[in-house]
């Protein structure tokens, strides 16, 4: 197993690019089994999580190729409907299939996947979208059996606005007959790039990125004979942003989604900094000290969860006392204790953090409890005196494309070496030599 060994307290200075989105790709690698044929998406990241979806695929029986970042998947035929234990369990998103396969192949069976380290996060409203779709379930033996004779398009009233749930009802909907409104739906940035897949295969949608969605079902997709492209990720761009922010530097985000982003932007400019547009190039400037700035997280277009970790790294050396509330997860909260272990000062309180910025943070070695998590680590890492070692570089892997590379490129002391490799305190300091330190 590999840690990261970041050696905190320079500014970061320079442009870093923004690869597809995580959570665009997932669902889009998997609705391309609507379609039967070969299929090409262009700006897929290079991420754990990616290859754990064309590994679930290749199980299903759609071999794929991964090339730099296009992927070629043939979903010409599908041999199991099946996601096991074994993925979903490492993946939540595989749960993703379960529309998908209905609607091609009548059947699903796949593992309920459990609480996780944010949060219970149940299925519910995803199965209550299907079945109203005409699927029906058991839960047996830990997995949802499902099975459908024929989809028929219905009204469907969220009571909550899931992004994954309104995915699936929506990759179920686009084949079943007549039509489907999904009220209360997401309205993230990740279903519209979905919606705009699905249209590029012949489903009939509208009202993506509002919350009604409507879907005027088909008989049948094809694949697009045009490669769809990933949008690019919202929340690795916020995440390079805050990096620039925290370290005082000036950073360019090259390719990023400038509309999905400003949400973040707003605040960053409420804690002091510059922010300047230009295309889709955001550069994050700071002249003077951060300033704390209370931050709830909401459904897009609010602040987004997948941030709030890494803006509390932001607010833990900002001036003055700030709240975080998370309105989204109810256990979010897990690498407050790995914060306060490098000097930040939280404090939790059911779903609301306070965080009493301090002067400094300080290096020691720290542990990841979740993808998020782990980016607030190394943010907080960036700017802490000494050194910090991050341990269980997993999740990292699961949703941040070339971290160590994008870091390095922009002036940070950061490498990755085994768990046992000692890195000597001061020995990151030339960059050739940081690179030559990367496994
Ligand atoms: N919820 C229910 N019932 C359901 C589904 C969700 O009560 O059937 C609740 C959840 O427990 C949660 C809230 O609804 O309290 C929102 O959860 P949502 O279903 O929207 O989350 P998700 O679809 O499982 C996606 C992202 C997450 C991101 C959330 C919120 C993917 C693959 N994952 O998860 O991304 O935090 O939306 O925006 O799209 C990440 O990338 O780090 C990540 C966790």
């Amino acid at each position: 197993m590999d840690k990261l060994v970041i050696e905190g307290g320079l500014p970061l200075n320079g442009s870093v690019p923004i690869s597809g989105a995580k959570n665009a790709a997932l669902p889009i690698l998997i609705a391309t089994l609507l379609a039967p044929g070969e299929h090409v998406i262009d700006n897929v990241p290079g991420l754990v999580d990616v290859s754990s979806t064309l590994s679930l695929m290749g199980r299903i029986g759609c071999p794929s190729l991964l090339s730099g970042s296009r992927v070629r998947l043939d979903t010409t035929r599908v041999a199991f409907c099946e996601a096991p234990y074994d993925v979903v369990r490492k993946m939540r998103a595989s749960v993703l299939v379960l529309g998908p396969l209905l609607a091609r192949c009548g059947e699903a069976r796949v593992s309920l996947p459990g609480g996780c380290a944010i949060g219970m996060r149940p299925v519910d409203q995803h199965l209550k979208g299907l079945e109203a779709l005409g699927c029906t379930f058991n839960l047996e033996n830990g997995y949802i059996n499902g099975r459908v004779d024929h989809l028929v398009g219905a009204d469907i009233h969220l009571d909550v606005p899931t992004v994954t749930g309104t995915e699936n009802i929506l990759m179920a909907a686009v084949l079943a007959e007549g039509i489907t409104r999904i009220h209360n739906a997401a309205r993230e940035p990740e279903i519209v790039d979905l919606a705009r897949f699905l249209r590029s295969m012949g489903a009939r949608v509208t009202g993506e990125g509002t919350d009604v969605i409507e879907v005027d079902g088909v008989p049948a997709l094809r694949p697009s004979r045009i490669p769809h492209r990933i949008l690019p990720d919202r929340i690795e761009a916020g995440t390079y942003l805050v990096a620039g922010a925290i370290t005082g530097g000036r950073l360019t985000i090259e390719g990023a989604p400038v509309e999905e982003l400003n949400a973040v932007l707003a605040v960053l400019e409420q804690a002091g900094c510059s922010i300047s547009v230009t295309g889709d190039a955001i550069t994050v400037e700071r002249n003077g000290p951060l300033q704390s700035v209370n931050v709830s997280t909401e459904p897009h277009p609010g602040f987004p969860t997948d941030m709030q970790a890494q803006w509390m790294a932001l607010m833990a050396v900002a001036n003055g006392v700030s709240v975080v509330e998370e309105c989204i997860f109810e256990n979010r909260f897990m690498h407050v204790p790995e914060l306060n272990r490098l000097g930040a000062r939280v404090v939790t309180d059911g779903r609301c953090a306070t965080i009493t910025g301090v002067s400094d943070l300080v290096g020691a070695t720290v542990m990841a409890t979740d993808l998020r998590a782990s980016a607030s680590l190394v943010l907080a890492g960036l700017v802490a005196s000494g050194q910090t070692q991050m341990l269980r570089l997993y999740h990292l892997d699961r949703g941040y494309d070339r971290l160590v590379e994008k870091l390095q490129g922009v002036g940070a002391r950061v490498v990755r070496v085994a768990d046992d490799v000692t890195v000597e305190v001061g020995s990151l300091t030339q960059d050739e030599e940081a690179k030559r330190a990367v496994s």
